[in-house]
């Protein structure tokens, strides 16, 4: 995903700005920048790939004395990975760079086209440094003609933009993606859109609202709100120590990034949601020509998304669809045949078993693609087509936020299939797309609910098993809440389908037997209703989680009603991950890295 850095001082910026884009590079990106501004003059540098080709492009380029200079690493979205289209973009005397998405862009670029402008690349970024030049010919000051565009832009973004005649200022803005700008003992301004480009080179942060934006020069910085009104500078100190502030206040990786999942899932709508279909720029349709069957395969957490997605593709794409746990599909000479479409999804890339599947498939001669949080990685190197999940870095080793992106691109892929198989009517597709938007709101973490889970999490650390159960697309979700427990709680859990209980398992039941029941309102409610009663007339212990009322448990977990049953898995999956990580963190493991588990399993 794109990154932002920018810096007002004295020191050689080209140095700082490729620093702080570099520690922003684990979030992925496929173009990077810099312009820099010193004496009224621009220097621009721009490269496809790594940074370390804007760093040979830039290699004779250095600045002494007081500059200021922005920087960017693009993940595209609108238009491809070119030059032309890595930011910081030009107008004639102005640069810009911009994350998030100008939805209304099109319409911008129309006006200013009539007016006679002329753009050079495909992004929806361009329009900004356009507009501004626009409102610059009327307003009186630099300033107002970017609030004047700011107030003409719909959509997310967090922006930095300079421009030639303010010699020594950096105008920002922030709505709807993260930005953050520090200082320091120097007198230095600097901007991230991660704290993580800032950490050793200020002392003092603020991170900027909705809403704000202002200015930073020489002089210091003006901070206004979506009033106009000046907001005081509030800042708050940042840790020189990289990890404790990279937690940002979290006890644990793992409960950041449980956090961090209404940020990540916009990151993997961003230019994949159009409002009657879903698009992914990195997919060649002619991909799915001759196939009739998808083949997942996948280790632990990303097998678990898999089998989630088996549903949906079933049910959206009308396509046969099969599951693999790879390293059973490695030995078991499974009969392939041509016309399948054999997707891995691997959070690192880099799974041993699921990369040997995949060359496996390759072999065998089947198209291939990956699901992958990981760009670069052994699997995406290898695959006909790669669809990356942005999750950003995930330290944590039991897998959270990467679990929510694999299945976010699933359903959208399954949407995206039926679409183009005409499976399901435009009505419903979207229904399913409006759903989607509403992902990143369905995953916060309401903190009421997170101290009922805190609370309750002491009855459950002792006990001779956990039975996790649900149907349908909950049956994957109750594996995969099954799995973080054990992981990290070292207790013994199971995940296993409702209607299965008793065929077996049943048996087991008595008040030790503790049963984390997935009970959503719009998927098989009733049916999975009467299986938990079954246990609970056995005197199992019950904790239930739905939005509606169930007078046979012992705890009872309410989730919000929403209206259809995806929005309920993903806060299932929310509140699993939460209770798992209550009874770890009250049994005194170490979260982050559990015994015996490693966070990329490159050994069969
Ligand atoms: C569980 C977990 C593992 C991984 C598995 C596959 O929390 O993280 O089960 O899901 O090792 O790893 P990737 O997705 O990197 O292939």
């Amino acid at each position: 995903m794109c990154g932002i850095v920018g810096y007002v001082g004295k020191k050689p910026v080209k140095k700082i700005l490729i620093d702080g884009l570099r520690e922003l590079e684990y979030r992925g990106y496929d173009s990077a920048g810099i312009a820099v501004l010193q004496n009224h003059q621009f220097s621009l540098f721009k490269a496809v790939g790594k940074l370390i080709n804007l760093e040979e492009k830039a290699h004779s380029f250095e600045t002494t004395g007081f500059s200021v200079g922005i920087g960017h690493t693009r993940w595209a979205t609108h238009g491809k990975p070119t030059e032309l289209n890595a930011h910081p973009h030009l107008g004639n005397n102005s640069y810009v760079v911009h994350n998030g998405i100008i939805e209304n862009y099109q319409e911008l670029k129309t006006m200013l086209i009539g007016q006679g402008t002329r753009f050079l690349s495909q992004t929806d970024t361009e329009v900004i440094v356009h507009l501004f030049e626009f409102h610059l010919k009327t307003a009186y000051t630099p300033f107002e003609a970017f609030t004047q565009t700011l107030h003409e832009l719909s959509g997310a973004y967090a922006v930095l933009l300079v421009n030639a005649s303010v010699n020594d200022t950096i105008f920002f803005a922030k709505h709807g993606s993260p930005m953050i700008v520090g200082r320091n003992h120097e007198g230095e301004t600097l901007f991230g859109s991660s704290d993580a480009a800032l950490i050793g080179k200020c002392h003092e942060v603020i991170y900027l609202e909705d809403g704000h934006y202002g200015y930073a020069s020489v002089e210091g910085i003006a901070l206004f709100d979506d009033k106009n009104q000046a907001v005081n500078l509030n800042f708050t100190p940042l840790s020189e120590n990289k990890l404790s502030a990279q937690k940002e206040g979290y006890r644990f990786f793992m409960e950041k990034e449980i956090y961090e999942q209404t940020t990540v899932l916009s990151d993997t709508l961003l230019g994949r949601l159009r409002d009657e279909s879903i698009h992914f720029e990195e997919l060649d349709p002619k991909l799915f020509d001759g196939i009739n069957e998808i083949k997942l395969c996948a280790c632990g957490t990303s097998y678990h998304a898999a089998l989630s997605a088996s549903y949906l593709l079933e049910r959206h794409a009308k396509i046969k669809t099969s599951v693999e746990i790879a390293s059973e599909f490695r030995y078991r000479e499974p009969f392939l045949t041509p016309d399948t479409l054999f997707i891995v999804i691997s959070q690192s890339g880099e799974t041993a078993d699921t990369l040997e599947s995949l060359k496996m498939a390759k072999k065998f001669g089947l198209k291939t693609m990956v699901i992958c949080n990981v760009d670069n990685s052994s699997m995406v190197r290898l695959a006909d087509a790669s669809v990356l999940t942005r999750a950003g870095i995930e330290k944590g080793v039991a897998s959270t936020k990467a679990f929510a992106t694999q299945v976010c691109v699933l359903w959208m892929l399954s949407l995206f299939l039926a679409n183009e198989r005409k499976t399901l009517d435009a009505t419903e597709i979207r229904r399913q797309i409006r759903l989607l938007r509403a992902l990143p709101a369905t995953v916060a973490v309401d903190p009421a609910l997170h101290e009922q889970l805190r609370r309750l999490s002491k009855r459950y650390l002792h006990g001779h098993g956990f039975f996790f159960i649900g149907r349908d697309v909950f049956f994957p979700l109750a594996l995969e809440g099954a799995l973080k427990l054990k992981e990290i709680s070292y207790l013994h859990a199971e995940g296993y389908p409702s209607g299965e209980m008793k065929h077996g398992p049943i048996a087991l039941a008595d008040p030790e037997l503790f049963t984390i029941a997935l009970l959503p309102q719009h998927k098989l409610y009733e049916k999975t209703k009467s299986n938990i009663e079954e246990l609970s007339a056995r005197d199992a212990t019950i904790c239930s989680i739905s939005p509606l009322d169930f007078d046979k448990a012992d705890d009872h977990i309410r989730t919000k009603s929403t209206e259809d049953y995806m929005l309920e898995f993903f806060e299932m999956m929310v509140v699993l991950q939460l209770l798992s990580m209550e009874i770890a963190i009250r049994l005194g493991n170490d979260v982050d890295m559990p015994r015996n588990l490693a966070k990329s399993v490159t050994v069969e």
